[in-house]
């Protein structure tokens, strides 16, 4: 091996030319999903303060959104209802003609070829906003899994292409898979967020779909920001269960725990760049001490760098175009 005065790195990075010659790491539109809010009503989208730039769709605004999110390239959206109402067991996120159901299926009808992904779980549905159904207090994992089940079929027959449960009851895959698999929907995939972390960077989301829990916290079943080896075991759990893409959320601050699902199992990995990751770099730029761009294409490049096949992101759009552009 050569060294320093034959061996230059700085010959390969001079040129913008070379530096895009050899960048070893590319992001691409078509491996984004799009996040996107639908609220229950009419009327215009509704900006959300802590995500600045992102709103709450209604059907009516829904339709602009899809075609600019189809113009970019981006690979796929991720639906997150807001409902109307709310009760203990989350009893609207099971109706077929809910926000949800009703949003997947105007997206289908106007770009057919469009991948939709529905978001599985009880908490924007609940009036608690936890997860899952609440029995003395507690999150009651085995009470929880049908519903999860019956809320994924729902999505399928309103022409989801793929469910993603972010509940993290134990065995959910599994009951979503049968369910799935009774009713005729052998075909639709699920992308489980398995090492999904009690995370502090979920606050904005937590705001934009009113779905903060009412009491307590979720540690009681998204996992401890310190552990990376039941990380493994949630993602194999999940795979055995038949899980077609394993998640992990957030990104940024886990990192090593991307690069160890995408070294460790093969299967699609899925990370998800979540509200707070958003948020932190819209409030550096808001005040000046950053620049929006090259803030979040870093933050992007590292989480594909890291092993990420797909990425989840409030800047897939603005990223779709920042990659257009080039640097
Ligand atoms: C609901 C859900 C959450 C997110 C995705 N699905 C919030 C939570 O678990 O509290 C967070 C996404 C984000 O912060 O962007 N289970
Ligand atoms: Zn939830």
């Amino acid at each position: 091996m050569s060294t320093f005065p034959e061996l230059r790195l700085r010959r390969l990075r001079r040129t913008p030319g070379m530096r895009k010659l050899f960048r070893e790491t590319e992001l691409n539109a078509g491996d984004f999903i799009y996040p996107l809010f639908v609220v229950d009503g009419d009327g215009a989208a509704q900006p959300i303060p802590s995500m600045p730039g992102e709103v709450r769709h209604t059907l009516a605004s829904l339709v602009e959104e899809i075609d600019d999110i189809v113009r970019l390239g981006i690979g796929a959206v991720i639906l997150f209802g807001i409902p109307a109402a709310k009760d203990e067991q989350g009893l609207s996120g099971l109706d077929p003609d809910g926000i949800v159901p009703r949003a997947v299926s105007l997206i289908k009808r106007q770009v057919p070829q469009l991948t939709v992904i529905t978001d599985v779980c009880l908490c924007e549905y609940t009036s608690h906003g936890h997860c899952g159904v609440v029995t003395n207090g507690e999150v009651d994992n085995d009470a929880t899994l049908p519903l999860l089940g019956r809320m994924a079929v729902v999505h399928a027959k309103a022409g989801a292409d793929i469910v993603a449960p972010s509940d993290m009851m134990d065995g959910r895959v599994g009951a979503i898979r049968q369910a799935l698999d009774a009713a005729n929907y052998k075909h639709i995939p699920i992308m489980a967020y398995s090492a999904k972390y009690a995370s502090a960077f979920y606050g904005p989301f937590r705001e934009a779909a009113c779905s903060a829990p009412g009491f307590g916290d979720r540690r009681g079943y998204q996992m401890d920001p310190a552990n990376a080896l039941e990380a493994m075991r949630e993602i194999s759990a999940d795979l055995d269960e038949g899980a077609d893409a394993v998640m992990v959320k957030p990104a940024l601050a886990y990192l090593d725990i991307v690069r160890q699902a995408k070294d460790g199992f093969d299967c699609p990995v899925v990370a998800y760049n979540v509200s707070g990751e958003y948020s932190m770099v819209k409030a550096m730029a808001e005040r000046g001490w950053g620049e929006e761009k090259r803030l979040a294409l870093e933050i992007l490049t590292s989480i594909k760098r890291a092993g990420a096949d797909v990425i989840i992101t409030y800047h897939a759009k603005d990223a779709a175009r920042w990659i257009s552009e080039g640097d």
